[in-house]
């Protein structure tokens, strides 16, 4: 039987904390699917397009693993694309409350599909995309925390800006 896993998120933008779960996932199951959120309440830096598209560049390497942008329920997105398993990170304790009453609701919403937890990497732990932007916007380096194309999109955004 063919699993089908969705990992979502707002990926504002994506980091290599994302990118090590993206790689577990892949090797467990048939076929991810990464969704991207709209996520409005976020404010995210890049748009719809740029996130997406920046996760696909830095995914481009796993073959079952495609990228998709949804502006709806989680519960409904994973239904359309036939997932059965949704994936989320916990990095620390901290992850652990909002996680739990989400995988709650999305429960009660749709009780067909799971909520799995996978951890990534120790020495990824204390990334987000948060700190990312801020190290960014003052002209940090972020080189070790993000794929490549995400530098790139950076610096067009604040040369641009
Ligand atoms: N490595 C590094 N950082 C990670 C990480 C990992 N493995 N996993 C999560 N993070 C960080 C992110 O960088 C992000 O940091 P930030 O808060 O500084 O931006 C934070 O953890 C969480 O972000 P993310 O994983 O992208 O998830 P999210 O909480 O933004 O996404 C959705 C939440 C999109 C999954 C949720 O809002 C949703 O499902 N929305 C759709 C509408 C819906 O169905 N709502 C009802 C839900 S019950």
């Amino acid at each position: 039987m063919q699993i089908i896993a969705i990992y979502p998120g707002t990926f504002d933008p994506i980091t290599n904390g994302h990118l090590d779960l993206i790689a577990r996932a892949s090797r467990l199951f048939q076929k991810v699917i990464v969704a991207v959120a709209v996520n409005a309440g976020k404010s995210p830096l890049f748009t719809l397009e740029e996130r997406v598209h920046l996760v696909k560049q830095a995914a481009i390497n796993f073959p079952n693993v495609t990228v998709v942008g949804f502006d709806t329920l989680l519960v409904d997105c994973a239904r359309q694309h036939g997932a059965t398993v949704i994936l989320r990170g916990l990095r620390a304790v901290s992850d652990f409350e909002y996680e739990f009453q989400m995988a709650g609701m999305n429960r009660n919403l749709a009780p067909e599909l799971e909520t799995l937890f996978l951890t990534p990497s120790e020495k990824y732990t204390f990334i987000s995309s948060s700190v990312i932007k801020a190290i960014a916007q003052l002209h940090g380096d972020i080189s070790a925390f993000v794929p490549s194309c995400v530098q790139q999109q950076f610096k067009q955004k604040f040369t641009a800006n």
